[in-house]
């Protein structure tokens, strides 16, 4: 994580005040892909790449924020907010104040310093973390405090009503509700977790493709469309099943054929995705690794050939890692094309095997990855003055 004292300092020279500093994480996803606007059951973790957003107050009733990573400052008029993103990395943060003035609350000028170091597309959920690190000093700012599932929730509405992204809850609920050293499996229906420690012997290697991924294109949309049309030819003949969550593959064996080819294959990921996801976070829980590995290799061919959402790099990623000493699962993490691998390594063998797999991928696909070790974290908080957190 960046360091919270520049960023202060970075803030005091540019606004001429002392802010308030929070911080929210990124994410990687074990298991449960497409499966969470499906109201199905996903097993992310908070990770150390993070964005720290800094605020202070304003009496001109200005919004003005500065993005160290774009090095840019943009401006808005308190009192007369746009109604819709304009495609710019400022929809996040001004999105949450917009969503903020619709719950009633109302919006003062204020300034805003932002700085992250999770890396952008890359799958592991920088825009969250924007959100989430803004909501809460915007919320701290005006005195309103929100639980965790609740924040989250008002975030993913930054995305969908204000940028124009049709994510699901995942990213954003656990950015905001991370717990340090576990994963969370979450429930997308009701938001109930469980904890699931992750063990000390256990590394969390993050390898990144080098692909771009964003979940503004087309594809994602269109995958929760197949998904979505699939629902409805179930729900057809059984009423009661709103989302795949409530459906099963005796449900596919009979109505498949009323479906699009794809719309079958996006529905098959989805509902054995949701069955693997919980039995994966049993495994977790009571130590079982190798079924966790097991379960997590068969979550990726189901990404790559039923959900088509994988890519060449990222398939090359996994199958490299699968021979190499240590593995305990691979996949494709995050909302699919391109993007960031997830590898769950024995601890004694990461460092060797970060080393072998950037080799092996170079030599391969003929891009050099990027490769970290990463930690479990807790969620977003705000940070007090002088002191050095650390991790999250
Ligand atoms: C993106 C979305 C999430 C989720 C994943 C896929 O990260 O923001 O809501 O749908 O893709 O699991």
């Amino acid at each position: 994580m960046h360091d919270p004292a520049v960023l202060r300092s970075m803030h005091l020279a540019r606004f001429h005040a002392e802010p308030s500093v929070f911080v929210a994480p990124g994410r990687v996803n074990l298991i449960g892909e497409h499966t969470d606007y499906a109201e199905g059951f996903v097993m992310p973790v908070a990770i150390n790449f993070a964005t720290l957003a800094g605020i202070s107050p304003r009496t001109d009733g200005k919004i003005v924020i500065y993005s160290e990573n774009f090095g840019e400052e943009k401006t808005f008029d308190a009192a007369s907010l746009p109604a819709k993103g304009s495609k710019d990395w400022s929809d996040y943060p001004v999105g949450v104040a917009v969503i903020l003035a619709g719950e009633g609350n109302k919006i003062p000028g204020f300034s805003l310093s932002l700085w992250g170091d999770v890396p952008l597309g890359s799958g592991l959920s920088s825009s969250a973390a924007l959100e989430v690190a803004t909501m809460l000093a915007v919320t701290s700012l005006i005195g309103v405090t929100y639980p965790g599932p609740v924040l989250a929730r008002l975030c993913q509405r930054v995305e969908n009503e204000f940028v124009g992204a049709n994510c699901g809850i995942m990213d954003q609920f656990i950015s905001a509700n991370g717990a340090k050293d576990h994963a969370l499996l979450l429930d997308c229906r009701d938001l109930s977790f469980k904890l699931a420690p992750i063990p000390e012997n256990v590394a969390l290697v993050i390898a990144n493709t080098m692909v771009k991924h964003a979940i503004t294109g087309g594809e994602y949309t269109s995958r929760r469309a197949e998904v979505e049309a699939a629902c409805a030819v179930i729900a057809n003949h059984r009423p009661g099943v709103k989302f795949l969550r409530d459906a099963t593959v005796e449900d596919l064996e009979k109505w498949g054929a009323e479906m699009t080819p794809n719309s079958l294959k996006r529905a098959r990921h989805v509902i054995t995705e949701n069955t693997r996801t919980v039995a994966a976070a049993e495994a977790l829980i009571r130590g079982d690794l190798k079924e966790l590995g097991r379960l997590m290799a068969e979550a990726h061919w189901s990404y790559s050939h039923d959900f088509e959402a994988s890519c060449v790099e990222a398939d090359a990623m996994v199958e490299l890692a699968q021979g190499l000493p240590g593995l305990i699962g691979a996949r494709l993490t995050g909302g699919g094309f391109g993007g960031c691998t997830i590898n769950l390594v024995k601890r004694e063998h990461a460092e060797a095997f970060v080393e072998a797999l950037a080799s092996l991928y170079t030599e391969r696909i003929g891009i050099r990855p990027q490769i970290h070790i990463c930690q479990a974290s807790g969620g977003a908080h705000r940070l007090e003055k002088d002191v050095i957190p650390a991790s999250l």
